[in-house]
């Protein structure tokens, strides 16, 4: 699409009347004020500027336009938010449709999709309108699942024998689509059945929301007695990879992306609990142990994971092992009491009490590897050692000094025969050892959650970053000045998220929300604290030249830094005459500054 579409579409719609539909916003001076959605908070920092059409929040730092709104709010891509707004103003018929939609329709295996959108639609029917279904309805209200939670993830129900899908589906799809769909098997008899028979049926989707597999639950009590599978999942296909796919995770994007985390549970039902209690974005894996590439999957939607397995010892064991998977990603726990699954503890508790446990009761990695590695023997020495020197070097290898210290209190007072010192003393010898051997610590996984990276600290710039937003903001308002600049070939801005923006300037003469939607989000960050300069139309005489001024103190200043900190080093190494090398250049600059 043409920036100039997309600039059009921006213009269609005031960013006041679209945040306003998701925030309650009141009018504050020339600024509009609400509760941040991206935070929580009790008094009201969100920003919305109308003049300049975008919105900040003083209290998490978060900036944008109405793209970038929709973008963080309702997790879509910026492609989807330019459409959304343009559906939103009637433009959308204008728009050409973009490559991937084009590609959609066009997809190898569209026949694949479409069998299963029928197929999910066929078993949620029969669930919903039959005298069978009603039965199989009367289970999962049992099992406390409203009619609203059956819509919500459009459960079905498999009619009990034969062919009945098979033969709804012979009208509208070819042999082959149906041979390769995995939803019927051949028997000798060369007739063809129905693969799933007689369960309750939760249609799997890809990120998109693309139904491309079923698993079916047995819910009588006669297919229990026959030992029946509990659980029966789609066959392999050419749309189905269950070491990829996560249950749940199209619908649980846009709150994954709002909260900036993501729970991860054994089941579906446990997904569907979560639901219950509130909490949208839970996924689970098909039931089969997480794998890398689930890994690299959820990681591209979130850094930070939340495990809420079950609270049984297999549960707890599929914990401590998919730590070793999750390296790279930051990890809370929740420990379900009890040997409970999530679905257990809302049936026995509330999902109140749910909410309560998934978010207020997590634990860090490390505090999990102690009660988990903790041993049944706990007076035997021997057992202690080597609990200890199982911990040390994942306790060596935390960030923070304050949760250190409090990991190694917890361990001696576990422990009988050691006391704070001595485990102490075993953290700071692994930590030696690994550095000797060139080991990065153990994992940088096991440290504390980081707080959310994106969020930038508009409130702590530095007097030569306000400088140079200054200049900036001159530029893209006036086009002479950013032509001076232009052939000034030597300039270049110190602040790196700025020298972007002045590289697409010099190059386009504008940055457009798609120049923007393709740089990094500190850089994106960046233009809208430009674009909050509150300058006056006309540019002052001498402005110009004194925030320049500013600027150059500045950058001095900083290199003066750098140089004292060569001069301490260098004396610190005993090599004198480096060091008064940088003292000359240091006094030299001095005098330039006065
Ligand atoms: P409910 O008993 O319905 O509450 O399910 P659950 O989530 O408690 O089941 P469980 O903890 O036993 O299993 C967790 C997940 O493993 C399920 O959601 C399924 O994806 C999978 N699973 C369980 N049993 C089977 C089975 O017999 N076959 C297969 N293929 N998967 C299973
Ligand atoms: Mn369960």
């Amino acid at each position: 699409m043409e920036k100039e579409k997309i600039s059009e579409i921006k213009d269609s719609v005031n960013i006041v009347d679209v945040i306003g539909e998701s925030v309650a916003l009141t009018k504050a001076g020339r600024n509009f004020l609400g509760l941040c959605p991206f935070h929580g908070e009790k008094t009201p920092s969100f920003n919305v500027v109308e003049d300049k059409q975008f919105y900040h929040c003083f209290g998490c730092g978060r900036s944008g336009d109405v793209f970038k709104f929709i973008e963080d709010y309702r997790g879509v891509t910026f492609m989807d938010a330019v459409r959304i707004v343009a559906e939103r103003s009637g433009l959308a018929l204008e728009i050409e449709e973009g490559p991937s939609q084009q590609a959609r329709r066009s997809h190898p295996h569209q026949g694949l999709y479409d069998i299963h959108q029928e197929a999910a639609k066929f078993y949620h029917a029969i669930l919903m309108t039959t005298t069978m279904g009603e039965e199989a309805r009367s289970y999962l209200h049992q099992r406390g699942l409203t009619d609203e939670v059956i819509q919500h993830f459009h459960l079905g129900l498999a009619p009990r024998e034969g062919n009945y899908l098979y033969q709804s589906m012979q009208q509208k799809f070819s042999e082959q689509t149906m041979m390769d769909s995995g939803l019927f098997n051949l028997a000798e008899d060369n007739l063809v059945y129905d693969a799933f028979q007689d369960r309750i049926v939760f249609p799997l989707t890809n990120d998109q929301g693309q139904v491309i597999a079923f698993s079916g639950r047995i819910w009588r009590q006669n297919q229990q007695e026959q030992k029946l599978a509990k659980y029966k999942n789609s066959r392999s296909t050419a749309i189905f990879n269950k070491s990829y796919e996560l249950y749940h995770l199209d619908k649980a994007k846009a709150s994954i992306k709002k909260n900036h985390e993501v729970y991860l549970m054994e089941g579906f039902m446990d997904v569907i609990a979560a639901y219950r209690a509130g909490i949208e974005n839970a996924v689970a894996s098909m039931g089969t142990a997480l794998t890398r590439e689930h890994v690299s999957h959820l990681s591209k939607y979130s850094k930070r994971l939340i495990l809420s397995y079950d609270g049984d010892r297999a549960g707890q064991a599929a914990t401590a092992k998919a730590l070793e998977e999750l390296q790279d990603l930051s990890i809370e726990i929740v420990q379900i009491p009890n040997q409970m699954d999530p679905d257990e503890f809302i049936a026995k508790n509330s999902a109140e009490d749910l909410q309560n446990l998934l978010t207020k009761t997590r634990i860090s990695n490390v505090e999990f590897l102690i009660g988990y590695l903790k041993p049944e023997n706990i007076e035997n020495l021997q057992a202690q050692i080597e609990f200890v020197e199982s911990l040390a070097p994942i306790i060596a290898g935390v960030q923070s000094i304050t949760a250190q210290n409090s990991y190694i209190y917890m361990l001696a007072e576990l422990l009988p025969d050691f006391d704070y010192q001595q485990v102490e003393q075993a953290v700071n010898n692994s930590r030696l050892s690994s550095r000797q051997a060139g080991e990065t610590t153990y994992s940088s996984s096991l440290a504390p959650a980081p707080l959310p990276h994106d969020l930038p600290l508009a409130k702590h710039l530095s007097r030569l970053h306000k400088a140079e937003n200054h200049l900036l903001s001159r530029m893209i308002s006036h086009p002479m000045i950013l032509n001076d600049y232009r052939l000034r070939e030597d300039f270049t801005f110190d602040t790196a998220e700025l020298q972007v923006l002045f590289e697409i300037l010099k190059e386009n003469g504008e940055v457009t929300p798609q120049d923007l939607s393709q740089q990094s989000e500190a850089v994106q960050q960046a233009w809208y604290l430009v674009l909050e300069e509150d300058l006056p139309e006309e540019v002052a005489t001498e402005e110009l030249a004194e925030v320049e001024a500013t600027r150059d103190k500045e950058l001095l200043r900083k290199d003066n830094q750098l140089i004292s900190k060569n001069v301490r080093e260098a004396s610190h190494k005993g090599d004198h005459d480096a060091a008064i090398q940088e003292i000359e250049r240091l006094i030299a600059q001095k005098r330039r500054m006065e």
